[in-house]
């Protein structure tokens, strides 16, 4: 039985190492009866009694093989036979992989392109795809944010269905459904929308909206196909006068190329509208970071939706909506010249059809009037009548530090648009009910050319806690980030949001706040950012990278909204300390009449009188 064991373990050996094993296995053998080897790695060993004892423990096993009793006499005594295996085969290794080297022609019979899709199903994490919690958050988000974005585009008031129901005898498949009232899209755009990754028409647009890359519904189609193998069901109806199509499609992950697996026309309840079915593997968990809480937050932030969903444990939540009024509607900008690199300007005049560099960089660029284009040109020494085709790389360079030294009015904000103060203080009320709300939304401003715009309202002082008095007992504050009317739900610390919250001095306010940390208080604080491209840390949407003018713009947000809260919890404190004082006053008023009925020898009718007057001028005093 042993010396079967013994052979087993030369095959793995052989196994393990390839073309070089059956001359290693000898050579192991022959070094096994070497004494002088063996004293070497003896010496080795005995600087290390812990790694000593241990391949004697090792060692052990072996020492029962028959077939080489020198070797187990070694074990027994120094425990040097498993040190000596792994030099013998650390050293073989080495050759064995020298003799497997790679040349450049070798290395050239692999070289070969790599498709969008095949990196990304291997990088699902870089999506947000990287437990089945979040991936299902994940295809939610993805489709819902479709949706929204369709029916701001189209100027409809969106109407949302969100079910998301478990696959029989499965617990760990879900079947997603996202229903909405959106314009629908066009036959033949279906299967790259759905099943290519990089295909959609945000991308180079300059407009605020919800997505941004090209990747995200098709993400997560091709995330269903792969743990489940069902492809994307698509119903879409654009006009109430069509029929509507219904399709099943899936990716080819090794081209990034759509499949058809069925077309044909079917019954649609809406006139108009989208359903997307994704069957996906997935875990549904309640609490933060859930689906049911992205759904809440979603409807916070955005007032002018309605949103019925259903949960997977059989609940609907019916978010009605909040306000009648379309969200502004934001309109597509050119790129502002502050935030163009060389590299980008320089290619924008090669595909330029425009004849003169004045004419260029009026007609590419917003912002940029005939006189100061005209200005501009002069101050880079180029010629007015220079094709921007023939524009050389020095003068492109000449031409963006001009650019930068050049006094450009800051972009236009209407390709950009708030939630606004009072939706947002709505919206807040919708998930908590506080004593104290406060909002504000602050000015566009710009960073890398791009605009952006903060907005920030917390709620304050919940009603069904009870105050307990003591600051460093209250919760911490709870924080919810939203991007162009997206909640975050993941990534929070690295979220510039987070960090500008950190660096707030919230004792300012009132607030208790150890050093680094968030601060204390029974307080939900809200930032909306809106922007024409939100710069995100990552594919998956969910955190904000630490631009400084963002940070900058959020902390002002807040010391905004922390004033006004500080006003509050001030003057809450002053009520507080004046009715302790006013509770001592009134608890002595019997005992001060006692005194004052000795004293000035007064009736009981008198004493009472006197009493009541006190009384009440405690009353009417009150200053809060
Ligand atoms: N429900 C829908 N109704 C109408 N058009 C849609 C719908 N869903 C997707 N689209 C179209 O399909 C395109 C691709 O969607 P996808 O989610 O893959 O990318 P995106 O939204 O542009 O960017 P992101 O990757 O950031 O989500 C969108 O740009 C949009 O034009
Ligand atoms: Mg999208």
């Amino acid at each position: 039985m042993a010396s079967r064991k013994t052979v087993r373990d030369d095959k793995q050996l052989s196994f393990d190492f390839g073309s070089g094993s059956s001359r290693m296995s000898k050579r192991k053998k022959k070094s096994a009866g070497s004494s002088s080897k063996g004293k070497r790695t003896a010496v080795k060993t005995k600087a290390k009694p812990k790694a000593k004892a241990k391949s004697k423990a090792k060692a052990k096993p072996k020492t029962k093989t028959k077939a080489k009793p020198k070797a187990r006499a070694k074990a027994k005594t120094r425990g040097k036979t498993k040190v000596k295996a792994k030099t013998k085969a650390a050293k073989s290794t080495r050759k064995a992989s020298r003799a497997r080297a790679a040349t450049a022609e070798t290395m050239a019979e692999k070289q070969r392109d790599i498709s969008i899709s095949e990196f990304f199903a291997k990088n699902r994490h870089l999506l947000g795809f990287d437990n089945p919690r979040k991936a299902l958050l994940t295809a939610v988000k993805e489709a819902v944010d479709n949706s929204l974005d369709a029916c701001e585009e189209g100027h409809i008031l969106p109407d949302l269905t969100i079910s998301i129901v478990p696959v029989e005898k499965s617990d760990n498949r879900f079947t997603l459904n996202v229903i909405d009232n959106g314009p629908g899209i066009l036959k033949e755009q279906v299967p790259n929308i759905f099943a290519k990754l990089l295909y959609g028409s945000k991308f180079h647009t300059l407009k605020m909206s919800r997505g941004q890359q090209g990747i995200g519904i098709s993400a997560a189609g091709m995330y269903g196909l792969i743990t489940t193998g069902e492809p994307v069901q698509i119903i879409s109806r654009t006009s109430s006068r069509k029929p509507a199509q219904h399709y099943h499609v899936q990716i080819d992950t090794s081209r990034n190329k759509p499949e058809i697996v069925l077309d044909e026309e079917c019954e649609f309840a809406l006139s108009t509208g989208t359903s997307v079915t994704i069957t996906l593997e997935g875990r549904y968990q309640k609490g933060k970071q859930s689906v049911d809480e992205y759904v809440a937050q979603t409807a916070m932030a955005n007032p002018h939706a309605k949103i019925i969903y259903n949960a997977p444990d059989g609940k609907e939540y019916k978010y009605p909506r909040q306000s009648k009024e379309l969200p502004f509607i934001p309109v597509e900008i050119k790129p502002h010249p502050y935030g163009v690199e060389v590299g980008v300007l320089y290619k924008m005049a090669k595909n330029s059809k425009s004849k003169t560099i004045s004419e260029f960089l009026r007609k590419e660029f917003s912002r940029v009037s005939p006189r100061l284009a005209a200005q501009i040109a002069k101050g880079a020494k180029l010629s007015s009548r220079l094709r921007p085709k023939k524009l050389a790389l020095k003068e492109a360079d000449r031409l963006h530090e001009v650019i930068n030294e050049t006094r450009i009015m800051a972009p236009s904000s209407d390709c950009i648009g708030p939630i606004g103060e009072d939706h947002l203080i709505h919206g807040l009320k919708r998930v908590v009910s506080a004593r104290f709300y406060s909002g504000c939304t602050r000015r566009p401003s710009v960073y890398r050319g791009n605009p952006f715009l903060i907005e920030a309202a917390l709620a304050y002082g919940f009603r069904d806690s009870s105050d307990n008095g003591d600051p460093d007992k209250e919760p911490m504050m709870q924080l919810k980030r939203i991007a162009n009317h997206v909640p975050l739900l993941y990534q929070q610390s690295a979220c510039a949001v987070s960090k500008a919250v950190l660096e707030t001095n919230w004792r300012n306010y009132g607030l208790a706040q150890s050093k680094g940390a968030l601060p204390r208080g029974q307080m939900v604080l809200m930032v909306h950012i809106a922007s024409v491209w939100v710069p995100f840390t990552s594919e998956s949407k969910e955190a904000i990278a630490h631009y400084p003018e963002i940070i900058k713009e959020i902390k002002l947000a807040i010391q905004e909204c922390g004033r006004k809260l500080g006003m509050y919890v001030r003057r809450q404190k002053r009520i507080k300390q004046e009715e302790a004082k006013r509770g001592y006053i009134k608890a002595y008023l019997p005992a001060i009449g006692e005194a004052l009925r000795d004293i000035l020898v007064l009736r009981d009718r008198q004493v009472s009188i006197l009493v009541n007057r006190l009384k009440d001028t405690l009353e009417r005093s009150r200053k809060f």
